[in-house]
């Protein structure tokens, strides 16, 4: 695989070309694109690989605050794992192709940046489960989202299952989950499965104000809350881990300056130390 071309545009615009994928970098702010918009953006693996190499950028990289994932053109943010490399799995072949889905959306989960879905059309199957492993997802008013693996004969492999009573829960998800059925943006809204319904030309406007918003809090404390918010999720002991968090902030240059900030009435300034 060839690796991304990166073209610094101005002082504060990156872009990185990559095959299947576009990341911009603005203000900031790591826009990923899939963009294989003939396939209505499915996952091929290629895609997978690319968008486990852009978040790791994301993390590694101390010029983004905060990323947006979105698929190329009107009609759809993610179709789906791409059906077409579904031929000729077997059982372990099944899992290994399951696994590799987990693990690179778990590492979006637990990205240390805000990571927001600008869901822009269909998330359907992986596209719904690659939404749902953002941290947030933001939709636009065509935006329709469903877990219809059990019309191929399959159960969602990255996530799906587990993600969808999270953030639903059980009853619902069952709901979708059996039936395939799937829901528009106002429906997505109502059941928790989104933050926020915007016109489509104000998707990445929305994105980018709650991540500007976060970008102005303190960088560890925020990667803190990544943290503790998934130790609900895994099995962990989430008040304990809580507990540690919190301690570790408190040694933070960040702490000081934050509380320091509020008894002298200023802005506070954080530096991610
Ligand atoms: N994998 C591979 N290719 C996909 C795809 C997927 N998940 N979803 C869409 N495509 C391709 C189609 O095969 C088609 O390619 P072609 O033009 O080379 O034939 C192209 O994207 C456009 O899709 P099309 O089905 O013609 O668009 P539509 O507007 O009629 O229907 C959907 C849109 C999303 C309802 C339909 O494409 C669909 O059901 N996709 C599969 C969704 C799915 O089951 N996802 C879960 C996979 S586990």
């Amino acid at each position: 695989m060839k690796p991304p071309i990166f073209v610094r545009m101005q002082t504060e615009e990156i872009i990185m070309t990559y095959q299947n994928l576009v990341a911009e970098i603005e203000n900031g702010i790591l826009v990923i694109t899939v963009n294989r918009p003939d396939k209505l953006n499915a996952l091929n693996k290629a895609t997978l690989q690319e968008l486990r190499e852009a978040i790791r950028y994301a993390k590694n990289n101390e010029d983004v605050k905060g990323v947006i994932i979105t698929g190329a053109g009107p009609k759809s943010f993610v179709a789906g794992a791409d059906i077409s490399e579904f031929t000729g799995l077997d059982v372990d072949g099944g899992r290994a192709f399951a696994e590799n889905g987990h693990n690179i959306f778990k590492e979006i989960e637990l990205c240390p940046k805000p990571v927001i879905a600008a869901v822009n059309g269909f998330a359907l199957g992986g596209g719904c489960e690659l939404a749902m492993a953002c941290h947030m997802r933001v939709a636009s008013e065509n935006a329709k989202f469903g877990q219809p693996e059990v019309n191929l004969g399959l159960i969602p492999g990255y996530g799906g299952t587990q993600r969808l009573v999270q953030l639903i829960g059980k009853g619902k998800a069952m709901e979708l989950l059996m039936t395939a059925d799937m829901v528009g943006a106002q429906e997505a809204l109502q059941l928790g499965l989104v933050n926020h319904v915007v016109p489509a030309d104000q998707l990445i406007a929305k994105c980018s104000e709650i991540l500007s918003k976060i970008g102005g809090k303190a960088p560890l404390a925020i990667a803190a809350i990544v943290r503790c918010v998934d130790a609900n999720f895994t099995g962990a002991d989430g008040f304990k881990t809580e507990l540690d968090e919190f301690g570790k902030c408190c040694g933070t240059e960040d702490f000081k300056e934050g509380a320091g900030a509020f008894l002298e009435k200023r802005k506070a300034e954080f530096k991610g130390r």
